[in-house]
C-alpha cells in the first residue's frame, strides 16, 4: 500500500537558467521535496532520478532507457513547448503524463526576433555598424538597400509564430504569402496571407521567414535547388531551427549571389547541442548573414513564463490536480485503463 506521508520528490534533470530559485519557491511551497541536477545522458539522468516522482527537463534527453529505469515517476515536464527529448510513447506505456508549455510563452518574442534579423539584414544594420566603427561614415558601405513596403513576405508554416510574423508584417506593408500544408487555405486567408505552394513560396518570396518545425519533412526542405530558385535579391530568415537548411548550400547562396542575405537564429549543427562548440562554420565568415545563437524565445518574462509553469504543472500532477498542458493525457489513460483525473482535459499537444 502507498506511503501516504512519504514527502514526494521533484529532480529537474538540466537547467541552464544560473539557480532554480523561481521552482524551488512552486515545489518546495506545496510542501514537495526538490534536488536539481545538470545532466547529459539519460545515465546521468537514471543516476540523478530514478526514485523521482516528477522530472522536469530542458535540454537533457529523457529517452525509453531512462524512462524504464524510473521506479515511480509520475510526470515528466518539459521546460518549453517541443517535447522531442522525451520519449512520449515510452512515458505513455509507462503510464507516465508528459507535459510541456503552451507555445504563447514565446510566440510574441520569436516573431519580434524574426522581425528584427528580417529588418537588420533589409536595412544592412550590421554592415553600417562594422563601417562606422571602421571610420566610414557613409550611407554607402550599405548598398544596395530596397524600400521593404509592398515587398513579399513568404513564411514557411503558418502556425502560431508565423502568424504573429503576418501581423507584425502588416505594419510594414508587406504582402504576405505562406506554404503550410497542414493549414486549410481558409484559414491561410482568413488571417491575412497568401496560400502558396512551397515553389511558389520560393519563388515570390523577397523575405523567407522559417517557421516550421523540425521534422524528418523539413529537414534539408531549404536546399541547392530551392535557394538556386529564389530571388537574387532575398532575404532568408530561419527562427525555427537549424537544420531545415543546408549550410552548405546557403553558404554558396550568400557567396555566390543566389540570394542577398540571411538572419539566422540557429545553424545545421545546433551549437547549444554540441560539446566545446567554436564557430568554424564558413556561414561566421560573411558579412551578408546575421547570426544569432538560438535566443529568439528569450526575454526574462517568457523564462520566467516557461519555469513557473513547468514547476506548477508537476505540482498540479503530484498533488492530484489537472495537468494544464498534457501532451498524452488521452493516451496515458487508455493504458491505465480508465480516466483519471490528474491528466487533464486539454487536447494532445505534439
Ligand atoms: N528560435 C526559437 O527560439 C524558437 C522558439 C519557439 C519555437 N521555435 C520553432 O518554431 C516552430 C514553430 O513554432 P509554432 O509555435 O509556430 O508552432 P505551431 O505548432 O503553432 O505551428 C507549426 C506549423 O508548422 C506547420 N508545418 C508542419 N510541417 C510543415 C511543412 N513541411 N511545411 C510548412 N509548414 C509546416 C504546421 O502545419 C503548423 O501550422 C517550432 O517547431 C520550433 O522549432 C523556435
Amino acid at each position: 500500500m502507498a506511503d501516504q506521508t512519504r514527502q514526494k520528490t521533484v529532480v529537474i534533470a538540466d537547467y541552464d537558467y544560473g539557480d532554480v530559485d523561481v521552482e524551488r519557491a512552486i515545489i518546495e511551497g506545496a510542501g514537495l521535496r526538490l534536488s536539481a541536477a545538470h545532466c547529459k545522458t539519460e545515465d546521468d539522468v537514471i543516476a540523478a532520478a530514478r526514485d523521482a516522482d516528477a522530472i522536469i527537463a530542458q535540454y537533457a534527453t529523457v529517452g525509453a532507457k531512462a524512462i524504464d529505469a524510473l521506479t515511480r515517476c509520475e510526470v515528466i515536464a518539459r521546460y518549453g513547448t517541443g517535447t522531442d527529448i522525451v520519449d512520449v510513447d515510452a512515458a505513455t506505456r509507462r503510464g507516465i503524463l508528459v507535459t510541456n508549455v503552451p507555445n504563447d510563452w514565446c510566440e510574441n518574442e520569436v516573431a519580434n526576433h524574426a522581425m528584427t534579423l528580417l529588418l537588420g539584414a533589409a536595412r544592412k544594420l550590421c554592415q553600417y555598424d562594422q563601417a562606422t566603427r571602421a571610420g566610414r561614415w557613409q550611407w554607402q558601405t550599405g548598398e544596395p538597400i530596397h524600400r521593404i513596403s509592398d515587398r513579399t513576405l513568404g513564411l514557411l508554416s503558418f502556425g502560431a509564430i508565423a502568424q504573429a510574423v503576418c501581423r507584425r508584417a502588416a505594419g510594414f506593408s508587406l504582402r504576405v504569402i505562406a506554404s503550410d500544408p497542414y493549414m486549410p487555405a481558409a484559414d491561410i486567408t482568413d488571417r491575412g496571407a497568401v496560400p502558396v505552394s512551397l515553389e511558389e513560396l520560393l519563388d515570390q518570396s523577397d523575405y523567407l521567414a522559417i517557421q516550421a518545425p523540425l521534422t524528418k519533412e523539413t529537414h534539408h526542405l531549404i536546399g541547392e535547388p530551392e535557394l538556386r530558385r529564389m530571388k537574387p535579391t532575398a532575404i532568408l530568415v530561419n527562427t525555427a531551427r537549424g537544420p531545415i537548411v543546408s549550410d552548405q548550400a546557403l553558404y554558396q547562396a550568400l557567396s555566390e549571389g543566389w540570394i542577398a542575405g540571411a538572419g539566422l537564429d540557429d545553424i545545421e549543427e545546433e551549437p547549444a547541442k554540441v560539446h566545446d562548440w567554436t564557430p568554424a562554420n564558413p556561414l561566421f565568415g560573411l558579412d551578408n548573414v546575421i547570426i544569432t545563437p538560438h535566443a529568439a524565445y528569450y526575454s526574462e518574462e517568457a523564462i520566467h513564463t516557461v519555469r513557473d509553469f513547468a514547476a506548477s504543472e508537476v505540482v498540479r500532477v503530484l498533488t492530484g490536480q489537472p495537468a494544464l498542458s498534457p501532451v498524452n493525457a488521452a493516451q496515458v489513460a487508455n493504458t491505465r485503463g480508465a480516466a483519471n483525473p490528474r491528466l487533464g482535459t486539454g487536447p494532445p499537444v505534439w
